[in-house]
């Protein structure tokens, strides 16, 4: 999740006003600045690994000359976080520069054939190919003007983005396009802007125009044009006046972050679908060698490791065991090996204990695997292989977004290994990637009909002095996952356990009016669990439960219940049955008048032990 930002002025530079409205998409990622503009038909570029303001001290972005140029942000996907792989990119004879938001999926193929067409290519990025592809589309066909270039390429993208261009040879606009990846135009009396988002330009307009999928604009000092990339038909399309001020817009209207985030996960997990085979393959071959698999990890992302290890069990018949980064040393500080192998799973890439247990692994000669969403962490340079989760920065301090994003990528992996095994019938595996494509969707379903339900339930339940959150299998780890999520940020004290665990022990608190959250999906342990339910039920409990749509066994049962649509594999369920859990600890913390961003005394990232 990268900013992008472009400006043609009628007056003044664009450099000072690029980095500016740059500093407001930080947001979106800090790991490195670039600025490329026009002046007298010459490109001049800075950019540099870092945040803005400390690549600024040292390279004074707003002495760019020029009223036109474009400028990112950077949140590293493909490729390390070093200047080098630094937008904006340029084909090779540095006439074309692009700045780029989300992911070019064909980008191997592509870079392939530019390669074999003599391109050179200087990064790690997938946006470099972009350039590269206009600079060979305008080589073949000499007679297309610069835009119809930039729209013949387009054609041949597969993936997310948002895009803005220059060119030296139409140095007097910027052409952006998107797919997917967000992108909206400002206009004043002084020029126009593009953006990934509203806030960056908010100080300057508050006149907006949306950009839709499959659409390219030519921006000029004069005002702004939209096709369609598909067939040029034109696209008009009046600004709106935002009416948000600029800290409504950097939480894009949202009061907290947390509910932004939780809203983004069908984007998100859109985004891990997108991941690079080649690490995925790779992470595949050690998982498939390995003698013993520690999943290593804290909090949310130790949750995700409890999910995956039935994942992998299920999938690819791999024992794997799930351990508190914490616990690590203490309790496999000294049997861990070189067959050993660990997958450390932290959204950060810094969080203390994690990076602890992993040192004391690759002390011992362990393979070290990594999931994490910040290329370029700590976690990532100790690791021998490393995926990113592409999540994006996530601000709440309660993970969400991180997390649903982490159980795609380990189910995919768990996938890969279970088809490189051959476990499992290409009937089964074909079904699981088809279930896996629709998670996003399905993901937007839960948000959209059931937030207000889960309101309602937060409303009722908001004083209870304790919860309970019970599930059967994989949904233990949904459990677990739900009850951290009420307990830090609405700070009522919650249990979760297997929900088979309950009469050796817990029920003995249940009295009336208790509430039990129960995570049902219609798996193998449906039945059983109905009879935990039961269980439950007959000491007075009030019964929350999270079902299928359809499960009418279940919404009898049960005093309130949240659906989910029907149909997802049990090894999935974790992704959709974990967001009304999101909302619920959500909307109580805001009934008991919490800021759900800033929990006390937690900090989003725990780099001490
Ligand atoms: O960055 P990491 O994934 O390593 O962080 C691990 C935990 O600190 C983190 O998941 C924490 O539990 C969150 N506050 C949960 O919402």
């Amino acid at each position: 999740m990268c900013g992008i930002f472009g400006c043609v002025l009628k007056e003044g530079n664009a450099a000072p006003v690029i980095r500016s409205s740059l500093k407001r998409l930080e947001y979106r990622g800090y790991d490195s600045v670039g600025i490329a503009t026009i002046s007298d038909g010459k490109i001049y570029l800075k950019k540099d690994q870092g945040k803005i303001d400390d690549v600024h001290k040292i390279l004074n972005l707003d002495d760019l000359p020029g009223n036109i140029g474009i400028g990112h942000t950077r949140w590293a996907t493909h490729g390390a976080p070093l200047k080098v792989n630094s937008h904006p990119h340029a084909d090779c004879t540095g006439e074309i520069m692009v700045v780029h938001n989300g992911i070019i999926e064909n980008f191997m193929a592509l870079r392939t054939e530019l390669q074999n067409l003599d391109h050179t290519f200087v990064s790690k990025t997938d946006t470099e190919v972009i350039p590269h592809l206009i600079e060979e589309t305008l080589k073949e066909n000499p007679k297309l003007s610069f835009v119809d270039a930039v729209q013949e390429s387009l054609k041949r993208l597969e993936g997310s983005y948002a895009l803005a261009i220059i060119s030296t040879k139409e140095p007097d606009k910027i052409i952006c396009a998107r797919n997917e990846s967000p992108l909206v135009l400002g206009i004043n009396g002084n020029g126009v802007f593009c953006a990934s988002d509203i806030p960056a330009f908010l100080p300057v307009t508050n006149k907006a125009v949306m950009v839709n999928n499959g659409e390219l604009v030519i921006l000029t000092a004069q005002g702004y044009e939209i096709k369609k990339i598909r067939d040029s038909s034109p696209v008009s399309r009046e600004p709106v006046t935002i009416e948000w001020t600029a800290e409504m817009a950097v939480k894009q209207g949202y009061p907290h972050f947390m509910i932004k985030e939780i809203h983004e996960q069908p984007e998100t997990l859109r985004n891990t679908l997108r991941m690079q085979e080649h690490y995925l393959d790779l992470l595949t071959t050690f998982l498939d060698r390995a003698n013993e698999v520690f999943l290593v990890a804290c909090g949310t992302s130790y949750h995700a490791c409890l999910a995956a290890s039935y994942m992998f069990s299920k999938l690819a018949f791999l024992p794997t065991y799930p351990v508190y980064a914490s616990e690590f040393i203490e309790q496999h500080g000294k049997s861990v090996n070189i067959d050993s192998t660990i997958l450390a799973v932290s959204q950060s890439g810094e969080t203390a204990d994690t990076i602890a247990a992993v040192t004391c692994a690759q002390q011992r000669a362990a393979t070290i695997l990594s999931l994490t969403n910040v290329i370029g962490s700590t976690l990532t340079r100790i690791s021998r292989v490393y995926i990113g989760q592409q999540s994006g920065p996530e601000i709440g301090v309660a993970a969400t977004k991180t997390f649903t994003s982490q159980l795609s990528v380990l189910a995919q992996l768990a996938l890969r290994l279970a088809k490189k095994r051959g476990k499992v019938s290409q009937d089964e595996i074909d079904s699981l990637e088809e279930n896996l494509d629709k998670l996003p969707d399905i993901v937007d379903t839960v948000v959209k009909t059931q937030e207000e339900k889960v309101k309602q339930i937060a409303k009722k339940y908001k004083d209870s002095k304790v919860f309970f959150f019970l599930g059967r299998g994989i949904s233990t780890a949904t459990a677990y996952e739900g009850r951290l999520k009420l307990m830090e940020i609405a700070y009522i004290p919650s249990i979760a356990f297997p929900a088979g665990e309950s009469k050796h022990g817990p029920i003995s608190l249940v009295e009336n009016g208790f509430p039990v959250v129960f995570i049902c999906p219609k798996d193998d342990s449906h039945k059983t669990l109905i009879g935990n339910i039961m269980e439950m039920k007959a000491r007075g409990a009030s019964i929350i439960a999270v079902v299928e749509e359809g499960d009418e066994e279940i919404k009898t049962l049960a005093d309130e219940y949240v659906e989910v649509p029907k149909g997802i594999p049990s090894v999935l369920s974790p992704i959709p049955f974990a967001v009304p859990l999101q909302l619920l600890a959500y909307y109580v913390a805001l009934e008991k008048g919490y800021n759900p961003d800033m929990p006390r005394n937690l900090a989003k990232s725990v780099t001490v032990k």
